[in-house]
């Protein structure tokens, strides 16, 4: 683990995937498994009474401040919130580090998205409690690329596969996506990887996120076509063209049609591959992005993605405040009410 990125545990922020090995990576995702049914909300638990999250995100989110929220509620937590600049005193020119000092004195933990590369690290520097970082621009995004491995982990186990030795093909804006960075980084992890890449001119994947896999003993290939890089994958990840991080003309002029549809997957030949994306997906037309008709394949996995946010969230503040599993246990009870459609 690198120097400046100490170990995820109690009373640290969260804000590179660089904080996991593959033993604080698997602690995190028993923990997620262990509070399935609270997330499933067959019972409903209390650990977290009295704590307050502050939630502050200054970019768009709709799974990812919602989950993050719900997860602390969930836990019997309470939830404070900001969302944009408009609301905020940022508006009014106040600083990163005052804004954090001043939010951290009201929260046990404060999760945090912003535009700016490096501005959560910024956030965590000033705070008197642990910070987590849910987007800092194109840097990275940990929580998602957390619960992108857990889904890919359980998908490929449900096919009697493992992450060590599978080939996965990582495709769309590889450049401006920071799902794709984190989650190329934690991928590492494990052994023997094939990455096929695959990213439209202008959008090509970093050289510092290739070599962090290389470096690994990975197999990184970039590709030309989509069709050449999803071939054989045990796993497909499709990313959205990142379109407020760069300017419309580049977007359009080079991203045209969709990503990947049902149709280039059959001419791959790979229709039963797990499907991923950590969402939203651009609907409009021509977005360039995972298109509609492969819903139906059985290998879509990304609500599966969205659900299990909400376990990996858990494990993640749990973590971080320090609460042990017979802790979440003791103050955990079945629920008296149904919340079934009949
Ligand atoms: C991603 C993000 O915000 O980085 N969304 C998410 O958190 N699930 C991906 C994206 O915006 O394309």
């Amino acid at each position: 683990m690198p120097e400046d990125y100490p170990a995820f545990e109690q009373g640290r922020h969260l804000l590179s995937v660089a904080q996991f090995d593959r033993d604080n990576l698997r602690s995190l995702f028993d923990l997620a498994d262990a509070v399935d049914p609270i997330a499933q909300r067959q019972a409903v638990c209390t650990v977290l009474d009295g704590a307050m999250l502050g939630s502050l995100f200054f970019e768009p989110s709709t799974r990812t401040r919602l989950s993050f929220e719900s997860a602390f509620l969930r836990l019997g937590g309470e939830v404070t919130t900001t969302t944009g600049f408009t609301f905020s005193s940022m508006a009014k020119g106040e600083s990163i580090a005052d804004t954090s000092r001043v939010v951290s004195g009201y929260s046990d933990v404060l999760v945090v998205r912003h535009p700016d590369e490096g501005s959560v690290a910024q956030f965590a520097q000033a705070s008197t409690v642990p910070v987590v970082n849910a987007g800092d621009g194109a840097g990275e995004h940990p929580s998602q690329a957390l619960l992108d491995v857990y889904t890919l982990d359980k998908e490929l186990s449900s096919r009697g596969k493992a992450i060590d030795g599978c080939h996965i093909a990582v495709i769309g804006d590889l450049k401006h996506g920071r799902t794709v960075h984190s989650l190329i980084k934690l991928l590492s992890l494990y052994s023997d990887l094939h990455i096929t890449l695959f990213a439209p001119v202008s959008m090509e994947l970093p050289g510092g996120v290739e070599k962090y896999a290389t470096d690994r003993g990975h197999h990184v290939s970039v590709k030309g076509t989509v069709v050449e890089a999803v071939r054989a994958a045990d796993a497909i990840y499709a990313t959205r063209v990142q379109r407020e991080r760069m300017t419309e003309e580049l977007a359009n002029a080079n991203a045209q049609g969709d990503l990947l549809n049902w149709a280039m997957l059959a001419e791959a030949d790979n229709l039963e591959a797990i499907l991923m994306h950590p969402l939203p997906r651009d609907s409009r037309p021509n977005s360039f992005d995972l298109a509609g008709d492969v819903d139906d394949l059985p290998g879509l996995a990304i609500f599966h993605q969205t659900d299990n946010g909400l376990n990996i969230r858990m494990a993640i503040f749990l973590t971080a405040l320090g609460v042990s599993i017979e802790a979440v246990q003791l103050t955990t009870k079945q629920r008296p009410w149904k919340a079934t459609l009949r």
